[in-house]
């Protein structure tokens, strides 16, 4: 039996090596040469692999998702019925987000936009000085890179808060839950920081209804999925000035096409879906740890819930 990979192919290099050297007798198959379709047992992919693809090996038995987040494995057609998806939790991944959220949280918060700005004018005006204890963090989805992330900016001195669907508890972090759990947390928040998955319920959600509820200059971080965010409502607030900045690291669509607005403009600072990056070496045993999961039909490891969608 053999696993299928598709990503781009550099990657499908370093997986097939990750792999082989964790479990040398695994048969690895490089999409599109997939070799005769009922050897496929198991499938690592990614946003670029048609699902419907998938539907043409009778035994398939587990789906791989190459990153922690599984909306382009879920949207339609979706993985074929009864196959069940993992996705990646991984040190690295969680480690790479807080590094990226942290960088603009400090970015923010030490007036960096203003003193760039500044500089290409060759202005030389110290501001005020900002007060690391009074710069609230909100954090939107508490889970493996939510969490890690808020400890990490918790660390540093920030009051920090985060919001999931179920109620969580967590050190130094203020945490809510719901729909009231929300509307709290966003009045309590200067930066304001996504890393939700993209679900039917989330999409969208960083509209002009939420954008109001939090303080005016107000800062939002995304590096989550671009259809949290509708775009037009946050430009429409930069422009306002009701949101003083946004760090944005994923777009609908990526890439994002040379004409839009968030390139040029002054208050948006934007990285290419580059905040954390899976590394095949790091994220591979957890593969080969549900590959033999899967053939021993054992519980599988960070196994995606399709009612909720994450
Ligand atoms: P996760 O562990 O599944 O955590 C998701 C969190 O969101 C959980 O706290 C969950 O609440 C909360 N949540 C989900 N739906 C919600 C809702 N309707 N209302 C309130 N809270 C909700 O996911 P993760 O590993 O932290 O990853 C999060 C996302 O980051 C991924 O899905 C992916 O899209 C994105 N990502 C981006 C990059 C990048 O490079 N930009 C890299 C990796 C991941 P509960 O705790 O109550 O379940
Ligand atoms: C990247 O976006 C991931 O979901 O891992």
């Amino acid at each position: 039996m053999a696993v299928l990979l598709s990503m781009k192919p550099h990657l499908m290099a370093a997986w097939r090596d990750s792999l082989l050297a964790l479990d040398p007798a695994l048969e690895i198959r490089m999409f599109p040469d997939t070799g005769p379709a009922e050897e496929i047992e198991a499938a690592v992919c990614w946003s670029s692999h048609d699902m419907g693809e998938l539907r043409r090996y009778p035994n398939l038995r587990l789906i791989c998702s190459m990153g922690a987040g599984v909306d382009h494995l879920l949207r339609p057609p979706g993985p074929p019925p009864g196959i069940p998806v993992v996705r990646l939790v991984d040190v690295m991944l969680t480690t790479q987000m807080g590094e990226w959220v942290l960088l603009n949280v400090l970015r923010f918060h030490r007036q960096d936009l203003e003193y760039r700005a500044q500089q290409q004018a060759r202005v030389w005006d110290e501001l005020d000085a900002p007060i690391t204890a009074e710069r609230r963090v909100g954090i939107l989805g508490l889970g493996a890179l939510g969490s890690h992330a808020a400890g990490m900016i918790a660390a540093v001195g920030f009051p920090v808060s985060g919001w999931s669907r179920r109620q969580k508890s967590l050190p130094s972090v203020q945490c809510f839950a719901g729909a009231d759990g929300l509307d709290a947390m966003l009045r309590q928040t200067d930066i304001l920081v996504c890393l939700l998955p993209l679900t039917p319920e989330t999409r969208g959600i960083i509209n002009a209804r939420l954008l109001a509820r939090v303080p005016k200059g107000a800062f939002l971080i995304n590096g989550a999925r671009g259809g949290h965010v509708v775009d037009a409502d946050l430009l429409a607030a930069l422009d306002a000035d009701h949101i003083a900045g946004a760090a944005l690291d994923v777009f609908e669509p990526e890439p994002l096409p040379a004409e839009h607005p968030y390139w040029a403009h002054p208050r948006v600072i934007m990285t290419p879906h580059a905040a954390s990056i899976t590394i095949p070496a790091s994220a591979a045993p957890q593969v080969v740890d549900n590959i033999r999961r899967s053939r021993g039909g054992l519980p599988l490891i960070n196994l995606v819930d399709f009612s909720t969608g994450y």
